[in-house]
C-alpha cells in the first residue's frame, strides 16, 4: 500500500459550487507519537481514544474560479476572518495538491468552530485538520460518486495527517492505531486505522475529564518538538518503548486489566514529557499544578483502590481517564480535590466517542 492510491484518476467533470459541513473530534494517545520522519511519517506508531465531546465544526464553501496558479480560499474561525491560519491551510494544500487535483479550480470559504474553547490549551489541530479533510473528501465523492465508505475514510486519514499528523486518528473512533506495528495487521504509517482487535467491555465508554491546568499558548510548538527528537540522545529507545508499549495494550485490551492500562498510559506521558526535558534545546511543559495534580491522583488510587490515571499532550493540561463504571465517584474525587489546581476551575468532562460526522 503506497501513496499512490490515493492519486485519482482525472476527474472528468467538477461541479461549480456546493457547501459541506463536518464535526471532527479530538483524540488523546494512548501511546504517543513524538518524532516524525519526512512527509509526515511517524517514528513509531501510536495509538489513542477519539473524543465525543471536545469538536471542530468546519464548513467549506466552494465555487468555481479560472484555474489558478495559486490556492484561493478565505478562512474564518467563529465568523471572524483569520488570515494568520492563511499559511497552515496553504502548506496543507500544497502537501496534498497531487492526491485533490481540483483545489487549484476553486475558490473556498472555510468556517469553522470548537466546542471547546479556543485558547484552552486543547490543540485543535487534530479536530480541524481532520474536519478539513473530510470535507474535502466529500468533494471528491461528488465527482466520484462510486468512491466506497472505506476508501473515502481511509483518504480523509491519510491527508488529514499531511496537514497535522495526529489528526490522522480523529476522522473514526473509538480505538485508532496509526502508524506500523508488526502485530497490528493493516496498521500503517500513512493513515489511521480502527484498532482491529478485541477490545474488553472495561474500555467501553472510558471516560476522560480534561483539566484547563494552564489555558495559554504551547511554548513550543509540536513540529518544533518533533523536529528535536532528530538527534536526541534517547530517540532510538523511545521509538523502541512505544512499540513495546503498544504491544503490551494488545494483551491489556483484550483482558481489561485496568491497573495494567494505567501503567502503560502513565509511563508513556511521562516518557513524552521526559523527551522534551532531555532534547536540546530542552523545556518543561508541565506546570506546579500538573505536578499536583498527579500526586492526588497517585494518593487518591492508592486510598480508594479506584482505577483513575492520568495523561498529558504537549502541554500542562492533565487527562484524567478512567473506566464508566467509576465515573460517580471518581468524578466527586476531581470536583472536591483536583479542580482547584485548574486555571479558572476550568475542566471538560468528555468520553471516548465514535469518530467525524457529516452536518
Ligand atoms: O499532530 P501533532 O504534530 O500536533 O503531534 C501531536 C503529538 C502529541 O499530541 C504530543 C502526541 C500524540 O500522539 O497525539
Amino acid at each position: 500500500m503506497d501513496e499512490q492510491q490515493f492519486i485519482p484518476k482525472k476527474y472528468s467533470n467538477i461541479p461549480d459550487t456546493g457547501k459541506y459541513t463536518w464535526s471532527s473530534p479530538s483524540n488523546i494517545a494512548l501511546v504517543k507519537y513524538w518524532g516524525k520522519k519526512k512527509d509526515q511519517i511517524p517514528e513509531n506508531p501510536s495509538i489513542s481514544f477519539t473524543l465525543e465531546s471536545c469538536k471542530t465544526i468546519t464548513s467549506l464553501s466552494f465555487s468555481k474560479i479560472k484555474s489558478n496558479s495559486s490556492f484561493s480560499f478565505d478562512i474564518f474561525l467563529d465568523d471572524e476572518k483569520k488570515d494568520d491560519f492563511k499559511p497552515k491551510i496553504e502548506t496543507f494544500f500544497k502537501r496534498i495538491e497531487s492526491y485533490l487535483p481540483f483545489l487549484k479550480d476553486y475558490h473556498f470559504v472555510i468556517k469553522t468552530s470548537n466546542t471547546f474553547p479556543h485558547s484552552s490549551g486543547i490543540a485543535s489541530s487534530a479536530s480541524g485538520m481532520s474536519a478539513l479533510a473530510m470535507c474535502l473528501m466529500s468533494i471528491e465523492k461528488q465527482i466520484i460518486p462510486t468512491l466506497t465508505h472505506e476508501y473515502f475514510n481511509q483518504k480523509a486519514s491519510f491527508l488529514a495527517r499531511l496537514g497535522s499528523g495526529s489528526a490522522c486518528r480523529s476522522v473514526e473512533g473509538d480505538l485508532i492505531v496509526w502508524g506500523h506495528h508488526a502485530n497490528i495487521e493493516g496498521s500503517s504509517n500513512l493513515f489511521g486505522i480502527k484498532y482491529p482487535y478485541e477490545v474488553h467491555e472495561n474500555f467501553k465508554n472510558y471516560q476522560d475529564t480534561i483539566l484547563l491546568v494552564d489555558k495559554g499558548e504551547k511554548q513550543v510548538s509540536s513540529t518544533v518538538g518533533h523536529n528535536l527528537m532528530h538527534n536526541h540522545p534517547f530517540a532510538a529507545e523511545r521509538f523502541i518503548q512505544a512499540h513495546n508499549n503498544l504491544n503490551n495494550l494488545i494483551q491489556i485490551l483484550k483482558n481489561g486489566d485496568i491497573n495494567a492500562f494505567n501503567q502503560i498510559v502513565e509511563s508513556e506521558a511521562l516518557s513524552l514529557h521526559a523527551m522534551m526535558m532531555t532534547s536540546l534545546p530542552y523545556f518543561i511543559l508541565m506546570k506546579p499544578n500538573t505536578l499536583e495534580i498527579i500526586n492526588k491522583i497517585w494518593e487518591f488510587r492508592n486510598k480508594s483502590g479506584l482505577p483513575v490515571s492520568f495523561t498529558l499532550d504537549a502541554g500542562a493540561n492533565v487527562h484524567v481517564l478512567y473506566p464508566e463504571k467509576d465515573a460517580l465517584s471518581i468524578l466527586e474525587f476531581i470536583k472536591n480535590e483536583l479542580v482547584a489546581y485548574c486555571q479558572n476551575g476550568h475542566y471538560i468532562c468528555d468520553k471516548i466517542g465514535f469518530g467525524s460526522k457529516q452536518l
